[in-house]
C-alpha cells in the first residue's frame, strides 16, 4: 500500500457498509447561539470518534424538516441528531420504522419511544420565578416561546406553579407569547411596559429575547435592574456581555451535545438496545439584570 501510495476509497467503503462517516444534525435555527453551543459538544465528539457533521437548519418548519432529513438519508449518514422543529411525532416514527439511528434533543417529541437528552424546563422556570419572588416583585411578567414547543410551555408551568406557591395571584396579561427571536422579546416588553400596572420584573424563556426586553425598556427610560428586572434562559456566552450582565438560567449546552453524540454512537452499534431518556439539570446564573424591587 505503502508503495503504490494506496489510500483506501472512502466512497466505495461507505458504499459497501451503506453507511457514511457522517453524523447529522437537525436544529430550528442555526443562527442561536444556543444551538451553536450545543453544536460544539457534537462536533468535538464527533471528531473524537472520526466522524463529521453535516448541519441542517429548518427554520422551524415542519416541511423544511422533512426535506433536511431525506437528503441526510439519500447521503446515508451514521445517524441523526434531531432538535424538533414542531410537532414531530409522525416523522420520528418513520424514521425508526426504517431503522435510522436517532437522538431526539432539548425538544421532547410526544407518543415515541426514542433516546432522548433533554433539559430540566420546568426546574428552570420555578428557578427564574422564585429568584424574582426573592427580590420582592409581585407583578412578574413572563415571555414565552413557541406554545407547541416543550421547552417554552415546560418553562412557562415552572413559573406559573412558582407563582401559586408564593400566593401571587396569576394575571393572564402579564403573560406574552415570544418565538424565541430578539424582536419578539422587543415588542413583548413594549406591550407589558405600556399596561396601566405594568411588572417591576420579566422572565423571558430565553435569552435572545431577555435582551430584546432590556433594549425596548431602555429605550423607553427604564433602567434594568432598577426599574426592571429582567432574567434569560440558556446562558449563552452573550448573556456575560450584555449591558447590564444578564442573570438566566444556565442550560448545560456543551454537555447536552457531548451525550447526545455518546447516545447516537451507541445506538448506531446497537439499533435495537432499549431507548434511553436522559434530563440534564439547568441552574440559576444571577448577574447584574435582576435587583430587589424598587419601592415607588
Ligand atoms: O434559545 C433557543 C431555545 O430553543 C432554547 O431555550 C432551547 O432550549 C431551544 O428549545
Amino acid at each position: 500500500m505503502q508503495e503504490l501510495g494506496y489510500k483506501p476509497n472512502a466512497l466505495a467503503r461507505n458504499l459497501r457498509r451503506q453507511q457514511t462517516s457522517s453524523i447529522g444534525m437537525i436544529v430550528p435555527d442555526s443562527a442561536n447561539p444556543f444551538f451553536a453551543e450545543v453544536a460544539r459538544g457534537i462536533e468535538d465528539t464527533s471528531f473524537g470518534q472520526n466522524h463529521s457533521v453535516i448541519l441542517c437548519n429548518t427554520d422551524g418548519d415542519v416541511d423544511k424538516q422533512a426535506a433536511h432529513t431525506d437528503l441526510l438519508i439519500k447521503n446515508q449518514v451514521a445517524g441523526i441528531l434531531f432538535v424538533a422543529a414542531g410537532i414531530s411525532t409522525e416523522l420520528v416514527n418513520d424514521l425508526q420504522r426504517r431503522r435510522v439511528p436517532l437522538v431526539v434533543v432539548d425538544r421532547e417529541v410526544p407518543g415515541v419511544a426514542v433516546d432522548t437528552v433533554l433539559t430540566n424546563h420546568l426546574q428552570g422556570g420555578c428557578m427564574a420565578t422564585q429568584h424574582l419572588v426573592d427580590l420582592g416583585h409581585r407583578r412578574i411578567a413572563c415571555v414565552s416561546g413557541g406554545s407547541d414547543l416543550s421547552p417554552s410551555a415546560e418553562r412557562l408551568t415552572g413559573y406559573q406553579q412558582k407563582l401559586a406557591q408564593s400566593g401571587i395571584p396569576y394575571d393572564e396579561t402579564l403573560v406574552v407569547k415570544g418565538d424565541f427571536q430578539y424582536e419578539s422579546g422587543y415588542e413583548a416588553a413594549r406591550q407589558l411596559l405600556a399596561l396601566a400596572d405594568p411588572p417591576t420584573a420579566v422572565f423571558a424563556c430565553n435569552d435572545l429575547m431577555a435582551v430584546g426586553v432590556i433594549s425596548a425598556a431602555t429605550q423607553l427610560g427604564l433602567r434594568v435592574p432598577d426599574d426592571l428586572s429582567v432574567v434569560g434562559f440558556d446562558d449563552v456566552r452573550l448573556a456575560s456581555f450584555t449591558n447590564p450582565p444578564l442573570t438566566t438560567i444556565a442550560q448545560p449546552k456543551y454537555d447536552i451535545g457531548v451525550l447526545a453524540t455518546e447516545m447516537l454512537l451507541a445506538r448506531v452499534r446497537n439499533l435495537d438496545a432499549p431507548p434511553r431518556v436522559e434530563r440534564l439539570d439547568t441552574k440559576l446564573v444571577v448577574r447584574g439584570s435582576t435587583a430587589v424591587r424598587n419601592e415607588p
